[in-house]
Order: structure tokens, then sequence, then C-alpha cells
């Protein structure tokens, strides 16, 4: 399957994270309105284990709500304004559950990349719940998501539970990070755009997977890092950088 895959030129980071607010259905409708092929979405547990769409720990940030995600449960969570932060246009916006999320990206016809966000001895629930919820909504007549993390253990769980294609996350590139990568059967490693040199992205080849970069919103930058070989770009501006 990993060989058959095609990598887009831009990722949609959290939806269009520069137009809309990050991680909520009015971001993916952005994306797609902005001619995104693929977005990508940050999931946590909420208090019952259901996933849902949010990147952070915790609320303060991009919501009305206080505290941390994971202990809150989801009619708490779902009684939140996700939107107003961004922008008073888009007050009411709700945090999505992953499954609204994935729904709504279907019926889009946009593919997606899953990056689960494991709290402390959180890892077996989230991939379980995450992959349970994916495999319920998603076509299985489309290209199937990328399951990424930061967390070796989350992806290790993913490669024995599902056949799905794997992100490997890092901040930077180093030798031990491409075993750890194999080890997982990783399909990409998904690294800090700030880092990535042209001789990580020739092991990286070399190895079979692909480069996927984050997060880039200046169209030079991301001209530079396609020429040096980047596969895939993360962007929360889709519309510039496919433009630029
Ligand atoms: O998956 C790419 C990027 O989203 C990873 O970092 O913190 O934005 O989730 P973060
Ligand atoms: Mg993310």
């Amino acid at each position: 399957m990993i060989s058959q895959l095609r990598w887009p030129r831009l990722i949609g980071h959290r939806g269009a994270a520069k137009w809309a607010p990050e991680n909520t259905l009015a971001s993916f409708f952005c994306a797609a309105d902005l001619g995104a092929e693929w977005v990508e979405l940050d999931v946590r547990l909420c208090k019952g284990g259901i996933p849902v769409v949010f990147h952070d720990e915790t609320l303060e940030r991009t919501t009305n709500g206080l505290g941390r995600v994971a202990q809150h449960r989801l009619d708490e969570l779902k009684s939140l304004d996700a939107g107003t932060w961004f922008s008073p246009r888009f007050r009411d916006e709700p945090i999505p559950t992953l499954e609204e999320a994935l729904s709504t990206i279907a019926r889009l016809g946009m593919e997606v990349n899953i990056e689960l966000k494991p709290d402390q001895g959180e890892a077996l629930e989230m991939v379980q719940a995450a992959l349970a919820v994916a495999k319920k909504v998603w076509p299985e007549t489309a290209p199937p998501p990328l399951i990424s993390s930061f967390s070796h253990e989350v992806l290790a769980l993913a490669n024995g539970l599902c056949p799905w294609p794997i992100g490997y996350l890092a901040e930077r590139f180093d030798q031990d990070l491409l075993e750890r990568a194999r080890s997982v059967r990783a399909a990409s490693l998904n690294l800090n755009a700030n880092y990535v040199q042209p001789s990580h992205i020739s092991a990286i080849h070399d190895a079979g997977m692909a480069v996927l970069a984050y997060t880039v919103n200046d169209p030079t930058e991301a001209r530079r890092l396609w020429a040096m070989g980047v596969d895939s770009i993360f962007t929360d501006d889709p519309k510039s950088l496919s433009e630029g």
C-alpha cells in the first residue's frame, strides 16, 4: 500500500488555520474552498474517551473554556465556543468530534492526516478509540488516512492494529529516528521545516519514506523546500502557497 501513496504538495494544517479557527469544521470547509487536497487535524481524548479534534492540552487559547481537554466530558466541550478567539464571525463554532470531522472531510473529497496527541499513559486507549472511529466513518473507497504522532508508542500500536500508512513526527532528523521510523513501517517522516537539510531528505528517500515538512506559510520558503526534495508541506495558508 505504501508504495501506492500519492503525496500532495500541500496539506492544510488544522484545516486552513490562517483563514478559520483551527481544527473546526469551518476550517475544513475553508481548506476545501481554497483547493486543499489534504488536511491535517489533531486528536485528543475527552473525559469518557471520545476522540475530539483539538490541538492544545488545555482549552484556554482557542475556546472560552478552562482547564485540560481530558478533564471535560464531550457535552461540556460541545458547549464551548471554539471560534470567537479567532474572529467574531466564527462565534459558537464548536469543537468537532473526530467522527464529525472525518465525515465532513470525506464528504468534501479531501484526504486526511490524523495526528494523535495522547496524554501520559493514554496511548492504547487513544489508538483504539481513534482507529475505531476512523474505520467506522472513513470510506473504504477513499485513500487511507495517514496516521501520525510524536509518540513512538502510539505509532507502534497503530502499526500493529491497522494497515493504514504511518507518519513519524519529529522535530529534527537523526539516524536513530530513521531506525525508529523503520521499526513502525512508517511511510513518511514528518519534520519541522526549520531543520530539514538536503542530506536528511536523501537518507529518508533512500529508506523508502517520504519527507513531509511542517509548518510553512511563506511561498518562497515552500518553493525552497520543494526544490530540496521535500514531498509535502503542511501550511496554514493553502491559498497563498498554491498560488506561490
Ligand atoms: O503534523 C504536523 C504538525 O501539526 C505537528 O505539530 O504541534 O502543529 O500538531 P503541531
Ligand atoms: Mg498537528
